[in-house]
């Protein structure tokens, strides 16, 4: 039974306030630009983070966006009102759609996607937390980030798609700043780098307006975006028993893929 705060489209659930079941299901005759970039990834794997990362690259390389916090330079595709074909290219997009309801067109290998996992205890843990201070959710009873990541990951050679892991953005920072500018094609400065690495730190990002996603009032979300910003946080908050059981279920959805993931 769903409550009036979600909708659903095709077995998935989506936040009423934000989007509808006509709006998904347009999406699927989106039409795709050869320069739009999608970061895609399952609620709580770092989006934000990553958000504020593609957003800086592509202002230092020159590209005037003319909105003023990051929800508006990288919208979620998903959520209705952005009149999306209006805007002047390079688009950036945010999305937490699970593969099939992406727009086909990115399948021709136009446009660019940086997918971002993380290992999922802790993306369960601070989902958890997430959960708890936003009014409209509802405990998730059919969202599954194995399936998130398997039909992704599956699909990978359809796509023109860079993997990357919230683990290897907390150990190399800069290393990963790189990585995706390399995949977007941004040929930046070493001190352009350096100016991406200083706005995508934890403290930084959480004093900073346009990325930290304080804007949302407070009956909506009570708490933080930028809550622990760790790797291991799950070892605080999941029994020996819950964490056996993810490691089983992790084995049993993804065990045939060569995913590995850091855990501490
Ligand atoms: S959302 O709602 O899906 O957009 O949330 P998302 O941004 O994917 O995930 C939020 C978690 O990412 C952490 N985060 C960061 N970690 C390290 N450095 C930086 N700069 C950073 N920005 C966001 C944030 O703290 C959330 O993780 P937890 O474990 O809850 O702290």
């Amino acid at each position: 039974q769903l409550g009036n705060r979600l909708c659903r489209y095709k077995n998935y659930n989506f936040l009423s306030s934000y989007t509808t079941a006509e709006y998904i299901d347009s999406l699927q005759s989106f039409e795709i630009r050869d320069s739009d970039v999608f970061l895609v990834s399952y609620p709580k794997s770092g989006t934000i983070w990553a958000q504020q990362i593609i957003t800086s690259i592509y202002e230092l390389d020159g590209h005037v966006n003319e909105y003023f916090i990051n929800s508006q330079k990288m919208p979620w595709l998903e959520y209705t009102g952005g009149e999306y074909t209006r805007r002047p290219s390079p688009r950036l997009f945010t999305s937490h759609l699970p593969q099939v309801l992406m727009p086909p067109g990115l399948m021709d290998k136009k446009g660019k996607i940086v997918y971002l996992m993380r290992n999922p205890k802790d993306n369960m843990v601070s989902y958890y937390h997430f959960s708890n201070s936003f009014a409209d959710l509802e405990t998730p009873q059919t969202s599954s980030w194995f399936d998130h990541v398997r039909e992704w990951y599956s699909n990978r050679d359809q796509y023109n798609i860079l993997f990357l892991t919230y683990e290897e953005m907390i150990l190399d920072l800069k290393g990963s700043v790189k990585k995706i500018c390399n995949f977007l094609g941004k040929d930046l400065t070493e001190a352009a780098i350096s100016q991406v690495v200083e706005k995508a730190k934890f403290e930084n990002m959480k004093n900073d307006s346009k990325a930290n996603y304080e804007h949302l009032p407070p009956e909506q979300f009570s708490g933080k975006f930028l809550r622990k910003g760790q790797i291991g946080d799950w070892k605080n908050t999941l029994t020996v028993a819950q964490s056996e059981r993810v490691d089983q279920v992790l084995w049993e959805k993804l065990g045939d893929l060569p995913l590995r993931f850091i855990w501490e």
